[in-house]
């Protein structure tokens, strides 16, 4: 019988039986259970993957990183996918504060570029829940695509914004654009996706068009370590962005 090991997201408890004996998983719980109970519950019970598949890129510790510098009590995600940096990001603030406030975008929904990166897109509902056990924190999740949910942001503005949504070269303007605005004093950007090596594949995607076109009163700084894209061998970095007269 193939097991697997599934969490509780929501409505009513559910009951099963193994080897004649009864099991009972209420919401919020885990457990290993026959496939066939996960498919027949697919609305209230979700996968949990292993932490070796949820480990991140190295270059995604320059978020935590930052984060604990800087100690921002607003921060703004673009592009939250599963949430894996969402709760990273989180638990640093609340590592220094009691009531972070943080604000993810993202279409919550199946598209080219998510599926692209080959983890899987995760519903509203599964992120808010996995969220909301980060007691203390503020969350909001606005679902859509930034370029048009961005410009109707009515939140406070954030100290800290980590782009990382859309890859064309205009969502990543719209992206920019409109988090410069949603930006406080003394705050800074972090952008994903530049792509510093010239090969025909990253031509039309990445942060590096919009990067070099930034003006005198941007400051930025190309971070090391970066990761290797195992498919062709090319870098990724992050890149932190400020504004100049900040120091
Ligand atoms: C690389 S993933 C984000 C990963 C996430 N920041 C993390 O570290 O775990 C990119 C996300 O951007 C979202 N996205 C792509 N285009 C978007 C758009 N135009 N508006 C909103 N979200 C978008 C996708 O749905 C996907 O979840």
């Amino acid at each position: 019988m193939e097991l697997i090991k599934v969490e509780h997201i929501g409505g009513r408890k559910i009951s099963y039986k193994m080897n004649g004996e009864t099991f009972k998983i209420k919401k919020g719980g885990t457990a290993i259970v026959p496939i066939d109970v996960y498919n027949d519950n697919r609305s209230r019970l979700v996968k949990i993957r292993s932490e070796k598949k949820n480990k991140q890129s190295a270059r995604y510790n320059h978020v935590e990183r930052i984060i604990g510098e800087l100690k921002p009590k607003i921060v703004i995600e673009i592009g939250v996918l599963r949430a894996l940096t969402a709760k990273r990001m989180i638990r640093a603030m609340l590592s220094y504060m009691d009531h972070p406030i943080y604000t993810g975008f993202d279409l919550f929904e199946p598209s080219p570029e998510a599926e692209g990166s080959k983890k899987g897109v995760e519903s509203l509902r599964m992120i808010r829940w996995r969220l909301s056990k980060l007691h203390g924190a503020q969350i909001r999740l606005i679902k859509g695509d930034t370029n048009y949910t961005l410009p109707a942001y009515n939140g406070p503005k954030a100290g800290f914004i980590f782009i990382d949504g859309g890859h064309s070269l205009s969502t990543i303007r719209n992206d920019f654009v409109w988090s410069a605005r949603w930006l406080k004093e003394g705050g800074i950007i972090l952008m994903d996706d530049y792509y510093p090596d010239k090969i025909p594949s990253n031509q039309f995607i990445g942060c590096k068009t919009l990067v070099e076109s930034l003006k005198p009163s941007w400051a930025h700084e190309i971070l090391e370590p970066a990761d290797v894209i195992p498919r062709d061998g090319s870098k990724i970095n992050m890149v932190k962005i400020w504004r100049a007269d900040n120091g």
